[in-house]
């Protein structure tokens, strides 16, 4: 991770996760930024580093309860429907393998809404940093039985008609041929 003014800081590697320790290179973040997590699990490496000497506003959400440590303040529910978040606030969001999941296979465009939600939420200029462990290259809307274990397959076409077009530029993505086809993401609010 890079916080700006201050360097780069290593994350400590989850083991076997690929997906998440190319993600948290790839994360720039500012002292003091205001950063949202969604569908957060306890990933309390990258948390540690993003609340201790990067100084950052930790919110992390789930659909399902996952115990956050008191210092983060986590909103429980579908992130796609999370209308009470406050807008603009954001300056970073994180996702780490959680929204081709959304919508459980029968909610299709829960992941069009997340995306708007995200927009919503990140204040201009704001980045929203992802990832998928599957991607392309052929799309498929939803893989496996109607829960939360089924998942999307985006290509790039779709990954951008759904996700980007409508609120993004992007600022950097990256095709890794680690752990399937891992992809990490940059997107930028405008
Ligand atoms: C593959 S897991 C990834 C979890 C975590 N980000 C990680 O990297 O270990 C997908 C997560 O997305 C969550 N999720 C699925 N639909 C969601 C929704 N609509 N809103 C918020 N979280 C959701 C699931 O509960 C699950 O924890």
């Amino acid at each position: 991770m890079l916080i700006e003014g201050v360097g780069r800081r290593e994350i400590p590697k989850v083991k076997d996760d690929h997906e998440a320790n190319l993600l948290a290179e790839m994360l720039v973040v500012r002292p003091g930024d205001k950063v949202f997590e969604i569908g957060v699990e306890n990933r309390w490496a990258l948390h540690d580093v993003l609340e201790g000497e990067a100084g950052c506003e930790l919110w992390t959400n789930n659909i399902i309860d996952q115990h956050p440590r008191p210092s983060e303040r986590f909103v429980f529910g579908d992130f796609s429907r999370a209308d009470d978040l406050p807008a603009a606030y954001f300056d970073r969001v994180i996702d780490v393998s959680a929204l081709h999941h959304f919508g459980a296979g029968i909610d299709t465009d829960a992941d069009v809404r997340a995306a708007a939600q995200v927009a919503r939420i990140l204040k201009p200029g704001g980045e929203w940093f992802l990832s998928f462990n599957n991607f392309g290259p052929e799309y498929r809307p939803w893989n496996g039985p109607p829960d939360y274990d089924g998942c999307r397959t985006y290509n790039w076409r779709e990954f951008e008609r759904r996700i980007v077009q409508p609120h993004f530029v992007v600022v950097e993505r990256e095709l890794h041929p680690v752990g399937g086809n891992t992809f990490t993401c940059r997107l930028r609010k405008p």
